[in-house]
């Protein structure tokens, strides 16, 4: 398998090279990547024999395996024929449809920021050329960023673009209204962070492996009836469950926007 990375200098697409080089998936020797800025060589200087591709077209001629990872509003400068190709396209907003028009068999996948940590959950989506033989090579290329999962209708994946793309931003927006709340109080700003980080990173590790016992979870603490069920009574009066549906909602139009506009990517 050889290896090209378009965008290989951004945020996701030196993630995705460095953790294939790293793990071994790929020798340095079979990664071509191609940027828009030759100063960031740089990037995977560690890695002798990386191939810094002229253009789109060398990417191709030296790749089977081709990755596309630009913003969608830079999808249209990258004049991309990949017959006979595997193209998988981190991009969100780019529909099968558009990709088809590469000539190659095409894929979409949807990483998120825990790739960082080789933690991300990455569902994606083949158009009908996808054989058995590239489902496997996308698992193992994916797999360099954490957990993978095969989806079938791609109106999903836009919905996977706000949720797991999202990142750590929601959980972000609730550390962020707790540690407001707390400082307004009067608390001290380093003993917030330090009492919000065990509710955000600490105590929300209890529910990894048993999300789906979110409800049961939230069931026990009301059951309790203590001050966090008041609390979570008090969010859902409030409004807190159809906030989230709005904030997704918003997120997904925002999604189908993305290619038309000059700024933004999923995240
Ligand atoms: N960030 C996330 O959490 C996340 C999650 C899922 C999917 N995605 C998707 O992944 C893609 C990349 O996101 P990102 O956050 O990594 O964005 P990013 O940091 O902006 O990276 C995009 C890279 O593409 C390069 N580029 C643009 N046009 C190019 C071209 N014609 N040839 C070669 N390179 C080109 C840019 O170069 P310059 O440096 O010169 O601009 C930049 O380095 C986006 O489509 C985004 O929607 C992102």
């Amino acid at each position: 398998m050889r290896v090209g990375i378009i965008g290989a200098n951004g945020w996701l697409g030196a993630i995705l090279g460095r953790r294939l080089l790293d793990s071994g998936v790929v020798t340095p020797d079979r990664l071509a990547v191609l940027t828009r800025d030759a100063r960031s060589q740089p990037l995977y200087s560690g890695y002798a024999g990386v191939t810094w591709a002229r253009d789109a077209d060398d990417i191709v001629a030296r790749c089977d395996v081709i990755v596309v990872s630009v913003r969608p509003h830079d999808w249209e400068d990258v004049i991309l024929a990949a017959p006979g190709r595997l193209l998988i396209s981190f991009m969100a907003g780019i529909t099968l449809s558009d990709l088809a028009q590469t000539g190659a068999r095409c894929a979409r996948a949807m990483p998120n920021a825990a790739a960082e940590l080789g933690k991300s959950y990455t569902p994606w989506i083949g158009d009908g050329l996808v054989t058995a033989g590239d489902a496997a090579t996308l698992e193992n290329v994916l797999s360099v960023l954490g957990s993978v999962e095969r989806l079938h209708d791609e109106a999903h994946l836009e919905l996977m673009a706000a949720v797991p793309g999202s990142g750590s931003a929601y959980p972000a927006l609730m550390a962020q209204a707790m540690l407001d709340w707390l400082t307004q109080a009067g608390v001290a700003p380093e003993t917030a962070c330090r009492a919000v980080e065990g509710v955000i990173c600490n105590a929300a590790q209890l529910l990894e492996g048993r999300i789906a016992q979110a409800c049961q979870v939230l069931h026990d603490y009301r059951d309790y009836r203590g001050m966090t069920a008041a609390g979570l009574d008090a969010a859902d009066a409030a409004g807190f469950s159809s906030s989230m549906r709005i904030a997704l909602d918003a997120a997904v139009e925002r999604g189908r926007m993305l290619r038309r506009q000059p700024a933004g990517g999923t995240s």
